[in-house]
């Protein structure tokens, strides 16, 4: 079971949208699938939750027991079989575990509960877009990091600040933990700038600059709108960014085999 927090120290770059995407392409392979919101802002949880949660990603961080994990766990809003998807939900209070600490002296919680949940075939963390205990929760309990990057300047130093991080956590707090990749999110074919900058990201990630990227399409919008998996658009764009998503889900599970 990959746990895969998704990442950028960058707000807006796209990592909900990735977590949502992926999501769907474990849908469309018939994989449980538990998104676990970390972000106070809860976009995650206003597309995905399909009834108000019993607890939420707060309860579980102050009491990091397999039964408050268990109570957490509520049905997705898609038309998806039951247990398909299920998301432990955000909430504003979320908030008040997102206490800076250096790594060195934050200690994790989440991974306690987590490591003994069963049941799921893949586990998607979205974070949120700052570096703090939450993010370092995310990235201690999981065997994979995802970093989202948009290919302008802004975008790369939040992918470099979050490979920083992630070695950090690596070497203090989670042996297992690897980097998956960055992915380029909203890249423009006819622009040179983004030309410049995915050039960019080759240089700092070398191998690690995940193919292919993800173009900017109107789709995302469009499945945000209506609340459902981009999977699930009848348009040229979210069938091309539906067999990239599936391409990336595949290497999360093969990564972890
Ligand atoms: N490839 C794409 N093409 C077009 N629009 C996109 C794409 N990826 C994301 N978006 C849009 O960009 C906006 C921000 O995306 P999203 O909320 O996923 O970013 P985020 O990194 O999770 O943001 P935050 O840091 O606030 O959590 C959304 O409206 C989403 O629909
Ligand atoms: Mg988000």
């Amino acid at each position: 079971m990959p746990i895969v927090s998704v990442l950028s120290l960058k707000g807006g770059v796209g990592k909900t949208s990735v977590v949502l995407g992926l999501a769907g392409a474990a849908t469309v392979k018939g994989l449980a699938t538990l998104v676990i919101d970390l972000d106070p802002q809860g976009n995650a949880t206003s597309i995905l939750a399909a009834q108000k949660p019993k607890k939420t990603a707060s309860d579980v961080l102050a009491h990091p027991t397999l039964d408050t994990l268990h109570e957490a766990l509520t049905a997705c809003s898609w038309e998806v079989a039951p247990g398909e998807v299920d998301v432990i939900c955000s909430s504003p209070d979320l908030i008040k575990h997102d206490s800076f600490r250096d790594a060195a002296n934050f200690h994790p919680h989440l991974g306690k509960a987590l490591r003994r949940l069963e049941g799921y075939d893949l586990i998607l963390i979205d974070c949120p877009p700052s570096l703090g205990s939450l993010t370092r929760e995310a990235l201690s309990t999981s065997d994979q990091a995802l970093i989202v990057a948009t290919p302008s300047y802004f975008g790369l130093q939040g992918a470099e600040r979050a490979a920083v991080e992630i070695e950090e956590i690596r070497k203090k707090h989670n042996p297992t933990l690897h980097l998956l990749g960055v992915l380029a999110n909203r890249v423009r074919s006819v622009s040179e700038e983004h030309d410049f900058r995915i050039a960019e990201l080759g240089d700092l990630f070398g191998k690690q600059v995940l193919k292919p990227s993800i173009p900017d399409r109107i789709a995302f919008q469009q499945a945000e709108g209506y609340g459902k998996p981009i999977q699930t658009m009848n348009s040229a764009g979210a069938r091309e960014v539906s067999q990239i998503f599936e391409k990336h889900l595949n290497k999360i599970m093969k990564a972890t085999r």
